[in-house]
């Protein structure tokens, strides 16, 4: 098992983490609790102790199936790491929204408590900026929040360096959460260069590019109703067909090593200078336990430029 912390806050996480998005159910087609906490129980049975979550995964169904899980298996609390999110309301329409104000902030840690049976949270994330909140006003928040003990360490997701520079005037910032894979490098540029910079670990979510580098789609494969893969773009026609061969062709380098595309995939996120956790999203039993062959090896420099290769021909 590959082991990191998440930076000043002394918090030791497994360098690949459970993402329960797609269990929750929301933006995923529907969801299969049995399934769901199944796959969080193959998760802390296989050691995984660190799991990301959040309210609105399921409207409180993926919170709740991780609470489920600790009790089914009878581990103790402080065996795992958990990190969960605020800021991202809804209604009984399934209509969001972001509010990270204090008031609501505050109300939200007691429910993700309640719904997580738990009295700590190991890591509090703001999920995306509000735009209606100033940032200084959230963040002054997290620092009661994080001082009180209620919280162990602070972090945010999809923020740019500009707010990250105004989070960092008022409050403590241990993690970003921000979005990379092989497809999706956009952080490069900037943002990861600036939390290596500064000592902020990063949590890199959707490594498998939401199953497309997992390695089992093939040009047939159709999303179910509710399933938003379905209206992106490189899930669809020629650029769908266009990134599943990139997929095929790493799929011989993951095979020459003996590992799987999944395998090769965030093993290229977790060599990356910066990166500190990938969060390998899983909603069944069966899913995680590959994740275990991610860790523990790394990318060769040729390895790394064959991969380059792939997507440049492409
Ligand atoms: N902060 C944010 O805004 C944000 C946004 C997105 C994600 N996240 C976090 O990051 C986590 C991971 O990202 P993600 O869930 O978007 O996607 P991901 O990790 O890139 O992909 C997850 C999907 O890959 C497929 N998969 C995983 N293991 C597999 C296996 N062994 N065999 C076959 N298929 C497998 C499954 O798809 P199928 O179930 O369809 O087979 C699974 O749902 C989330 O769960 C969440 O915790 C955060």
């Amino acid at each position: 098992m590959e082991y990191a912390v998440l930076a000043d806050s002394g918090i030791k996480v497994t360098r690949v983490a459970l993402g329960t998005w797609g269990m929750g159910g929301w933006l995923w087609g529907g969801a299969d609790e049995v399934a769901g906490q199944q796959a969080v129980e193959e998760a802390i049975q296989n050691g995984i102790t660190t799991i990301d979550t959040a309210p609105a995964y399921g409207f409180g169904l993926s919170e709740r199936l991780i609470a489920r899980a600790i009790k089914a298996l009878g581990v103790a609390r402080e065996s795992l790491v958990i990190a969960t999110k605020c800021g991202l309301s809804w209604d009984d329409s399934g209509n969001t929204w972001r509010d990270s104000s204090p008031a609501r902030i505050r109300q939200e840690l007691e429910e993700s408590l309640k719904r997580l049976e738990t009295d700590y949270i190991d890591l509090y994330q703001v999920h995306w900026p509000d735009p209606n909140t100033p940032i200084e006003q959230t963040a002054e928040v997290f620092r009661e929040l994080w001082e009180a003990g209620k919280i162990k360490a602070i972090g945010v997701s999809n923020y740019n360096v500009e707010q990250m520079e105004r989070w960092r005037k008022v409050a403590p910032l241990h993690t970003l959460q921000p979005p990379y894979n092989l497809f999706d490098r956009g952080i490069e540029a900037e943002i990861l260069p600036y939390a290596r910079e500064h000592g902020i670990a990063v949590l890199a979510y959707s490594p498998l590019k939401r199953g497309l580098l997992a390695g089992h789609m093939t040009p047939q494969t159709t999303f179910p109703p509710g399933d938003s893969r379905a209206e992106k773009p490189e899930f669809q026609g020629e650029r769908f067909r266009r990134n599943l061969a990139i997929v095929e062709r790493l799929k011989e380098i993951a095979a020459r090593r003996g590992k799987s595309v999944a395998q090769l995939a965030v093993r290229w996120v977790l060599d990356q200078p910066g990166v500190t956790v990938a969060l390998w999203g899983a909603r069944r039993p069966g899913q995680i336990k590959e994740a275990l062959g991610a860790m523990d090896w790394s990318l060769t420099e040729d390895e790394k430029a064959e991969i380059e290769a792939a997507f440049a021909q492409a």
